[in-house]
């Protein structure tokens, strides 16, 4: 069984030990979740849903969509969705509370998903766990209509040294233990270590805008802790 214990995996061995490590903990991560960020989760999903104006006449492609958070709440706003990801078990939880829902196992980079067919493109919470993100990038531009949306939810460190102190605090430490006691000791100290798979704001935007996005911009969500990315498929990417 991979373990992320350590060092952080890279290459294949992350994308094993990722897909090994939210198919162990798929049954407990939307309580995880509620519980860790008290509730504010789900409104950042909705604020991204919001800043893409997701609607009736949309079609959306999640990505990551692991136990379909985001696809309920597009679904709810009259959308078509198709939700994807790799973690089998993580799906199984989508399917139970979407059971209507276009659900796919499949990597992220490689979509099996028609060129131009959708008009937004959601990912919540995935980002750092991709083993590479420019190729993850370039395959939301494929599926994307030019002029087509993406909303990227993504946690992060606070700036503030003082917000960023208490931050450390509870993420590198209280959420681990509690992570331990009520689901699985190494998935929930890979969560505050993983961030460090991301890179800094402007090379993650550079990234975006590179692999044929327009209008890129970002925000912080409560305090620096979380962020949330949004941009336009350029019409001549
Ligand atoms: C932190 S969870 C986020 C789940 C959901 N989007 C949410 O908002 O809570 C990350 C998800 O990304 C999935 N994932 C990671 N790498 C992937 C890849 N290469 N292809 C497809 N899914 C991937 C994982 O299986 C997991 O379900």
């Amino acid at each position: 069984m991979a373990r992320i214990d350590g060092r952080l995996p890279t290459g294949d061995e992350k994308a094993f030990a990722v897909r090994e490590m939210f198919n162990r903990i798929a049954p407990r991560y939307d309580l995880l979740n509620r519980l860790f960020t008290f509730g504010l989760d789900q409104r950042w999903r909705q604020r991204a849903l919001d800043l893409v104006g997701v609607g009736p006449r949309d079609c959306v492609v999640d990505i990551g969509c692991g136990t379909g958070d985001l696809v309920e709440l597009s679904l709810a706003r009259g959308a078509e969705v198709v939700g994807v990801d790799f973690a089998a078990h993580m799906l199984r939880c989508a399917r139970e509370r979407n059971p209507d829902a276009r659900l796919l196992q499949c990597d992220a980079p490689k979509l099996p998903l028609a060129s131009g067919s959708a008009n937004v493109v959601t990912c919540g919470f995935a980002l750092r766990n991709f083993v590479s993100l420019p190729p993850v990038f370039d395959e939301m531009a494929r599926v994307l209509v030019p002029g087509g949306r993406i909303a990227l939810l993504e946690v992060d460190r606070p700036r503030s040294a003082f917000v960023r102190f208490g931050h450390s605090l509870y993420f590198d430490r209280i959420v681990p233990f509690l992570g331990g006691l009520l689901s699985d000791r190494h998935a929930y100290s890979y969560l505050p270590r993983s961030t460090a798979y991301l890179p800094p704001e402007y090379e993650l935007l550079a990234m975006i805008a590179k692999s044929g996005f327009r209008s890129v911009r970002r925000q912080d969500l409560l305090l620096g802790t979380a962020q949330l990315v949004t941009a336009v498929r350029s019409d001549d990417s």
